[in-house]
């Protein structure tokens, strides 16, 4: 028996599923934040990209290039999913005060759920923006899930030593996990996530930590966080990447052909609070792809998760379990994209590991 491994690295940017109009969204609201001093605000002020991308029309017409960009990505990386067969799509995703609110927050989650209906667009329309699709905003996928599997994973993971928690069921009218479900929609983009054939086996991972419960989900005016009470942090970049080396472990032993996905943007505009919530932390998010594409882990293992926090790079965490089991594993980095962006919230990046395991 021996397991077959794929490691892509995608996007589950909510502001894809939008048409162009909206895509700059986040950063409208930004700008609506009384507590950003005028002078931040101003395009004369920004950097050029930023200046260049906002242009005349709000990011309208730089939305279209940027959906360009991350659509030939997704492509690329479901072409590849297809090319391998996957008996099981592992996804870390982060659970943004969506599934676990006060009641419990996980570290790290195995979703164990059947077949499961998502509507992908509310989360979005519920802020004002249509879906890019142009159907109901209700419309529906049925994602489904793998309950023996994640049963089976969450056993190894105990037993191996690493205490993740479980759930059987979703919490009730509660929004599924837009990590997970926008990792469908868009590796599906064509059907609007309605025919991926694919199983797909959650993990959620704590990315929001000190700002799970006190932002609700990450977005927060000035004035709001002035005085914040901080939830306690959530896992460490290294406990991350512990994790994805303890799934690669538990999937070794089995004759699965299993494609582990890392599913987030890297660092978050509305997370970076030392830029007033305008644009990326690129300077920080290009050190981790410099040593990502070198294969370079102590970089990763050394960063700590202030360093994480200070660049609103939270999400980030999903991709720390993804380098984790690629290091396990010794897959190599066949391809990747880092896409940069000021006005789209979020610098978002592509990769695929495959070949021979080391
Ligand atoms: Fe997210």
């Amino acid at each position: 028996m021996s397991a077959h491994f794929l490691g892509l690295g995608i996007t589950h940017y909510p502001l894809l599923a939008v048409t162009d109009e909206h895509m700059a969204d986040l950063l409208r609201w930004t700008l609506g934040d009384p507590g950003i001093p005028d002078a931040e605000k101003d395009p004369a002020n920004w950097p050029e990209l930023m200046r260049t991308e906002w242009a005349d029309d709000g990011g309208t017409a730089a939305a279209a290039g940027h959906r360009k960009h991350l659509l030939e990505d997704l492509a690329r990386t479901r072409a590849k999913l297809d090319e391998f067969q996957p008996d099981v799509v592992l996804v870390w995703g982060d659970d943004q005060y969506e599934n676990f609110r006060e009641e419990v927050v996980p570290p790290f989650c195995v979703l164990a759920y059947g077949e499961t209906e998502v509507d992908p667009f509310t989360l979005m329309s519920n802020r004002g923006a249509p879906n890019a699709w142009g159907l109901p905003e209700d419309a529906t996928f049925t994602l489904h899930g793998d309950e023996d599997g994640a049963r089976l994973l969450t056993n190894s993971l105990l037993e191996d030593g690493f205490d993740v928690a479980y759930s059987y069921q979703k919490r009730e009218n509660g929004h599924f996990p837009h990590a997970i479900a926008n990792t469908q929609l868009f590796l599906d983009y064509d059907n609007a996530g309605r025919e991926f054939p694919y199983k797909i086996l959650p993990i959620t991972v704590n990315c929001y930590g000190q700002h799970a419960i006190a932002r609700r989900g990450g977005l927060a005016r000035f004035a709001d966080i002035h005085d914040e009470r901080l939830d306690p942090v959530g896992p460490s970049p290294k406990r991350c990447f512990q994790l994805g080396g303890a799934v690669a472990r538990a999937f070794a032993g089995t004759d699965r052909r299993v494609a582990l996905v890392a599913s987030s943007s890297w660092s978050h505009a509305f997370l970076n609070d030392k830029d007033w919530h305008l644009r990326p932390d690129t300077p920080a998010d290009q050190v981790l792809y410099d040593s990502f594409t070198r294969g370079d882990w102590d970089v990763w293992t050394s960063t700590t998760g202030k360093q994480v926090v200070d660049a609103g790079q939270h999400e980030m965490l999903n991709w720390f379990c993804l380098a984790g089991a690629m290091h396990e594993l010794g897959l190599p980095l066949n391809w990747s994209d880092f896409v940069v962006t000021d006005v789209f919230n979020s610098n978002k990046c592509f990769a695929i590991f495959e070949g021979q395991a080391a």
